[in-house]
């Protein structure tokens, strides 16, 4: 029996991470530092200020900010991303997501978000998906990033859920790491995400009948 199923946001339900990428470039434009999709992997669940961190690194600016102008700039960034997200729709779900929800919801799975971002709560309004989850975790409460359980965790306790008898689903690295830590079962979307137990290319081939038995089997045999 499933307990709970977590879902990461950006890049899992809808493909906001790309509106990141999209915000990150153009700081990153302005500060002339060259940005491009590798780089942006490691921004993936990663906090506002960590990304930042990750991205002047990248250009060999470390240590040329002051924290007022590093907080200038995650705030800049942030009112980039905003203005972006503004125009998401429910047709912005992406592909499976909703046929995935709601077989899970047939059987009366409780369902969390584990998401870094501070937007979460406007992206899932924006997609008119909110009332559909039971918890979505306070990014601004956590203490430790990805890939740190405790977000996982934090979801796993406000369902009333064991963590080994839960299932995380991310597409990043660091979620992956997350899930593992949390002692979840992990399903990864996408690419280089070997440390998953269960991978798949893109949500739309995402099979809630094959994640259960998966996972049904997996547990049955630890
Ligand atoms: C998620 C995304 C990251 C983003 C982080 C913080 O983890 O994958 O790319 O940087 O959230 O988002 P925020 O909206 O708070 O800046
Ligand atoms: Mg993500």
């Amino acid at each position: 029996h499933v307990e709970a199923v977590v879902f990461d946001l950006d890049g899992v339900i809808t493909d906001t991470a790309y509106y990141h990428y999209l915000a990150w470039g153009k700081i990153a434009e302005e500060l002339d530092i060259p940005f491009n999709p590798s780089v942006n992997e490691n921004l993936k669940g990663v906090s506002r200020q960590e990304s930042l961190r990750i991205i002047l690194d990248h250009g060999g600016k470390e240590d040329k900010f002051s924290k007022n102008e590093m907080e200038k700039l995650a705030r800049q960034k942030n009112e980039y991303y905003k203005e972006m997200i503004q125009e998401l729709t429910p047709e912005d779900v992406l592909p499976g997501i909703m046929e995935l929800i709601t077989e899970i919801k047939n059987e009366n799975i409780p369902l969390g978000v584990a998401s870094a971002s501070k937007n979460a709560p406007t992206v899932l309004r924006a997609l008119e998906i909110d009332h559909l989850f039971e918890y979505c975790a306070d990014a601004s409460r956590m203490k430790r990033s990805k890939p740190d359980p405790e977000i996982f965790l934090t979801v796993c306790e406000a369902l009333e859920a064991r963590p080994g008898h839960s299932i995380g689903i991310e597409d990043a690295r660091v979620g992956i790491e997350a899930i593992k830590k949390a002692g979840m079962y992990a399903v990864g979307v996408g690419k280089n995400l070997e440390e998953a137990d269960l991978t798949w290319k893109s949500t739309e081939y995402l099979s809630w009948t094959s994640i259960k038995n998966r996972f049904l089997t997996k547990n049955s045999m630890a």
